[in-house]
């Protein structure tokens, strides 16, 4: 990810002590781009569960690297290290994948040799989500290319964040963007706002601008008209659960859009790594844990004052409850396909299966 010029990966060891991590607050951008520094794996369990580093391929990374903190103070601590932090956010796959993939690599090992083995297996996955996000780009490319071949420009809608915020670099969703944009090809994004957090507004829209790709925020319940109007070629989204039929959990709100590009003829694309396969989960609408959020998250808002101070207002009449179910389930028959690393897929049982036979034995 680029920043003022300069490249970065959205999570990363402290250069300067060689072993603390650190992670850009999320809670913090757009109006200010601060590095946190995490000690132990309380302040990662605690930067998970309050978003301040978030997006299902980022959490599993900083879970990953939150254990080989653990391991530096107590490496006897490792299976309740990792079911504390497996606990942090509840849909995302990829946070049990990264858990699952450390305590794999240590808990064979003597604990004296773990602490060393824990950050290189942390370094290990961070590696290669960025390697897979690149690889998604490429894959996801094409699509755009098709397009723009016989349309001055391409207009692309998106949900939520799946960029180089929700992964240690490039994106999923966003990846494929990137690329366009970088070939010179000439590319729109409309971005939901993608309330109640607005990851959109915020944080995608933060990104495309440090791009230099061309956008522009819409609210959530824009998509609709957009596509009713030919404004939109293509949806691509992320993913935080794709389970073994094909079905699709990501940020609410993420099924209507497919509904209404069902609807409209418009392409319906979800981009994902391979650690966002469950291939334990066949039905996922009864089956994907939905994670509940504050109501706090819907009643109220947060942004920065003409004089510059970040603020919470409350937008909802005084005492009024809310509710916030923070994913929603997409039904593989609303997929058009899935751009994965290996190469794109329709969202149907037998082509993830031949995709990544060594998943599905
Ligand atoms: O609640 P968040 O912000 O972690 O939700 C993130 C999303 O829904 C993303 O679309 C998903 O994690 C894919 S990230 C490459």
């Amino acid at each position: 990810m680029r920043i003022d010029g300069v490249w970065h990966r959205s999570v990363r060891i402290d250069e300067a002590d060689g072993w603390s991590v650190r992670i850009l607050d999320q809670t913090r951008l757009p109006w200010a781009v601060e590095w946190l520094r995490l000690v132990d794996e309380d302040q990662v369990a605690h930067a998970i569960r309050s978003m301040q580093t978030r997006g299902a391929p980022l959490i599993g990374a900083t879970a990953a690297y939150g254990v080989a903190l653990a391991m530096r103070r107590d490496p006897s601590a490792l299976e309740g290290v990792c079911a504390m932090l497996a606990e942090t956010r509840p849909t995302a796959i990829n946070l049990r994948w990264a858990i699952d993939r450390m305590l794999g690599a240590l808990r064979n090992l003597p604990v004296q040799d773990r602490t060393a083995a824990a950050y290189a297996e942390a370094a290990a996955i961070a590696d290669d989500d960025a390697a897979t996000c690149e690889a998604i780009g490429r894959n996801g490319l094409p699509l755009i290319a098709e397009i723009a071949a016989r349309k001055p420009r391409v207009n692309i809608l998106t949900h939520c964040n799946a960029g180089w915020l929700a992964t240690v670099d490039w994106g999923t969703a966003l990846a494929p963007i990137y690329m366009a944009h970088d070939a010179g090809i000439p590319v729109h994004v409309w971005v939901d706002e993608t309330r109640p957090r607005n990851q959109g507004a915020a944080l995608t829209a933060f990104e495309l601008g440090a791009h230099g790709v061309a956008h522009t925020v819409v609210a959530d319940n824009a998509g609709g008209h957009l596509m009713q109007h030919g404004q939109v070629d293509l949806v691509i989204v992320g993913t935080d659960r794709v389970t073994r039929t094909g079905d699709v959990a990501n940020k609410i709100g993420t099924y209507l859009k497919a509904l209404a590009a069902r609807d409209n003829g418009v392409p319906f694309w979800v981009a994902l790594p391979h650690s966002t396969l469950d291939m334990r989960v066949g039905d996922g609408v009864a089956e994907i844990p939905i994670e509940e959020r504050s109501p706090a998250e819907v009643t109220d808002l947060t942004g920065r004052t003409a004089d510059g101070r970040i603020e919470t207002i409350r937008v909802a009449a005084a005492g009024s409850p809310a509710a916030n179910p923070a994913f929603d389930v997409t039904p593989a028959r609303l997929v058009t396909g899935l751009i994965t690393e290996r190469g794109r897929i329709p969202a149907t049982p037998d082509a993830i299966a031949a995709m990544y036979p060594e998943k599905a034995a």
